[in-house]
């Protein structure tokens, strides 16, 4: 009998339409630029980028470019990327790269060659004297930018009154800490730009219900029903486990379903490997595969889910890749993916990640940048030598393919007159509801609202 519904509702549980001009207008988009991107942290790139003093990479976010370097072995900064003579850009982006990356002792602007130091100080200024005395060194230092770590991002704020990173985060590094997301390294990463609005791009990879429709071909490992749920400014999302599976484990690795579970287990990470190149590794492929070998038919799935995991984690281990022992308890906790107000997704695993985020391009609202990243432990010292390369829609693979699809689809579908504003799934797709929630909050317009 099913118990009657009378305990508290989850945060965001009640069904809420949102309004299409977050998405669609112009005048919102610039909006942002004040009101949400010069207010909150954002990941701007990996700590391991910039191993050495003077390693430095630019980020941009709308009209902003920021300078992000390595000041001490263990000190980073941040500064805007503006010369305080006239306000050249120090330093320039590559035509057709995402950012810049380098090193450096010194920036030294082109236009009339001020310099700086890696602390932002002016340590090159011709005919100072010009000046009667009017550069102090206040005037003329870089403008800082606030700049922290965690998980092996460099995260930064131009709010120079931001709350500390790791509060804004909450409870995010409590939930993702035991994953030790800092020791992995880039596999891949892609970029490219999108003919729709940021949030649609990041929307579309923050829920597990499209999967069915938009991805077909996973059904046939497997029909698990994915949750969402509000954690304040971010959210996160999940399956649910089939019942013959250990709760915790099968919420975090997909196992496959078919009557033999060895046999669909490894179909479903050869498929995996093959198609999206996501969310796992060789070393659980190739342990999936020799399932058959080393376990007899019949092997209840349970079993066959330990041995895979521990089989993998073995290999890993003999090759100098120690994966952490997390807490089956947390594993399920912490579901498959988090999004991080306002625009970055960490899909987590033990010895992987995913990873997409979004910006505005250019401050149009119909197109943005979007990236994504694969991330895995490396023994030391081998992680490959990756760099964010730009890929069109066709070469990147075909599950994600499938997700870009939908993408300009969907921003035209918004401005449709005959559409009234999104309906996103109370259960499936709360993390969308989320951002919205916590968009409004920053925006002053836009809020979730019940249905007419
Ligand atoms: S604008 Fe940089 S030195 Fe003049
Ligand atoms: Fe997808």
């Amino acid at each position: 009998m099913n118990k009657p519904d009378t305990g508290p509702r989850e945060p965001l549980s009640e069904p809420r339409t949102i309004p299409v001009e977050a998405f669609i207008s112009p005048d919102y988009a610039k909006a942002e630029e004040k009101k949400l991107w010069r207010k909150v942290w954002l990941q701007a790139g990996r700590v391991e980028e910039i191993p050495e003093v003077g390693n430095y990479l630019t980020y941009e976010i709308t009209t902003d470019s920021v300078i992000i370097t390595r000041t001490s072995e263990d000190t980073i900064s941040a500064y805007y990327n503006v010369c305080p003579h006239r306000g050249r850009r120090l330093i320039d982006t590559p035509p057709g790269e995402r950012n810049a990356v380098g090193k450096k002792r010194n920036f030294i602007c082109g236009f009339h060659g001020w310099g700086f130091n890696l602390d932002g100080e002016n340590i090159a200024l011709l005919e100072k004297q010009d000046w009667q005395g009017a550069l102090t060194e206040a005037r003329t230092h870089l403008t800082p930018v606030k700049v922290g770590t965690w998980g092996g991002w460099i995260w930064i704020n131009l709010d120079p009154n931001a709350e500390p990173l790791l509060d804004y985060l909450a409870p995010v590094p409590e939930m993702l800490n035991p994953f030790q997301l800092q020791n992995m390294r880039y596999r891949w990463r892609k970029w490219l730009v999108f003919d729709c609005n940021w949030k649609v791009a990041l929307e579309a990879f923050a829920e597990t219900y499209h999967v069915n429709t938009t991805h077909p071909e996973f059904l046939q490992f497997g029909n698990f029903r994915g949750w969402s749920r509000s954690h304040g400014l971010h959210a996160h999302i999940g399956y649910e486990a089939p019942k013959e599976m250990d709760q915790n484990q099968a919420a975090k690795l997909r196992l496959g379903s078919g009557a033999d579970a060895r046999i669909s287990t490894a179909k479903t990470q050869v498929f995996t490997w093959e198609n999206a190149n996501t969310n796992t590794t060789e070393t659980l492929v190739n342990a999936a595969i020799r399932l058959k070998d080393e376990l007899p038919e019949g092997t209840p799935p349970d079993q066959v889910l330990k041995h895979w995991l521990e089989s993998a984690r073995r290999v890993d281990a003999e090759r100098g890749v120690v994966w952490p022992v997390v807490d089956p308890k947390d594993v399920g906790k912490s579901g498959t993916a988090w999004q991080i107000f306002p625009n970055f997704q960490i899909g987590h695993a033990v010895n992987n990640m995913l990873c997409y985020s979004a910006r505005p391009y250019k401050g149009d609202p119909d197109k943005c940048y979007f990236e994504a990243a694969v991330y895995q432990l490396y023994p030391e010292g081998e992680a490959p030598d990756t760099k964010w390369e730009y890929t069109a829609p066709t070469d990147w693979p075909p599950v994600l393919q499938q997700d870009f699809d939908n993408m300009a689809a969907v921003q035209q579908g918004m401005k449709s007159a005959g559409f009234t504003g999104t309906k996103p799934n109370p259960y499936a797709e709360r993390s969308v509801v989320n951002l919205h929630t916590n968009l409004a909050k920053y925006m002053g317009i836009g809020e979730p609202r019940e249905y007419d």
